[in-house]
């Protein structure tokens, strides 16, 4: 009777070691190796270069899966990825006593990379929709967004109204795209990987306008010649953090980090270093 009884605590003993391995998405061996740039961000610049294991003595690795062609959200200075979500991403870290990483990949590998536990978080000016809050949860809104639409500054188009037959670049899998797609066809839409290819497109005549967020649109428009954004803004949007369905723990706990965050002036902060009020 009594060999039972151990045996029967060893086995729970096992099982929630097991358990408690898999709870964060972060516990794959080698994440580190899919890291392409580490943020300069707060006080992960000393670990920027060095190969982070997983684990480390504080805790695990919050891995923030991203696409950093998105200024003032995220983008590179060097070789490194800061604006403001690397900021915000790498307070929460600090909050929960983890060691931080990005990871940039293309827009519309971030679910999937969430979902099989490659990355633990996406947060890249990541708009809250239906259709993906059916594959992944989102933590409270941190901030928000509008698409607006990127013409040349001698564009017959003036006004939404006239985006009808024209060519239109968005970033793919964006919701500049899924809007445009819906609203006029698949065919009236080119996806490039980035918004910046989609803007370069632009400036070379091959698509006649650029669907994409306001604050990326504005740092496109100040960095190139002869572009500009239309007055008429085409949808407002909540950008939210997208965590794993299963890993309600993590959710609770960047919900958590990021009310203190907000409560405190960090988030303000960190929004007014990167956008300067007009
Ligand atoms: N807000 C838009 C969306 O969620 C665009 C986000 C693009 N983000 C990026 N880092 N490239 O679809």
């Amino acid at each position: 009777m009594k060999k039972v009884a151990m045996l029967l605590s060893l086995l729970l003993l096992l099982a929630t070691m097991a358990a408690c391995g898999e709870a964060p998405a972060s516990s794959g061996a080698n994440t580190s190796s899919k890291t392409e740039a580490s943020s300069s961000a707060a006080e992960s610049s000393a670990a920027g270069s060095e190969e982070t294991p997983a684990s480390t003595a504080g805790g695990d690795v919050l891995i923030m899966a991203t696409n950093a062609f998105f200024e003032p959200y995220e983008y590179y200075e060097g070789d490194n990825i800061v604006g403001i979500d690397a900021e915000i991403g790498a307070a929460i870290a600090k909050e929960l006593g983890m060691e931080f990483q990005i990871s940039d990949i293309e827009f519309d590998s971030i679910i999937p990379a969430i979902q099989s536990g490659k990355a633990s978080m996406g947060m890249a000016g990541m708009t809250v929709t239906p259709d993906r809050e059916k594959n992944v949860n989102f933590t409270k809104s941190y901030a928000t967004g509008i698409q607006v639409v990127i013409v040349k500054e001698d564009s017959p188009i003036a006004s939404i109204d006239d985006l009808e037959g024209k060519k239109i670049g968005v970033q793919q899998g964006t919701t500049g795209d899924l809007y445009c797609s819906d609203d006029y066809g698949e065919d009236a839409v080119t996806r490039y990987s980035k918004g910046t290819d989609a803007v370069m497109a632009l400036l070379s005549g091959k698509v006649d306008c650029v669907v994409i967020d306001n604050e990326p649109a504005k740092s496109f428009v100040s960095q190139n010649e002869g572009l500009k954004i239309l007055d008429t803004e085409y949808a407002l949007e909540d950008y939210a953090i997208a965590i794993a369905k299963e890993n309600t723990e993590l959710l609770d706990k960047v919900n958590a980090a990021l009310d203190k965050l907000i409560t405190d002036g960090t988030v303000q902060d960190i929004v007014d270093k990167y956008i300067k009020a007009e």
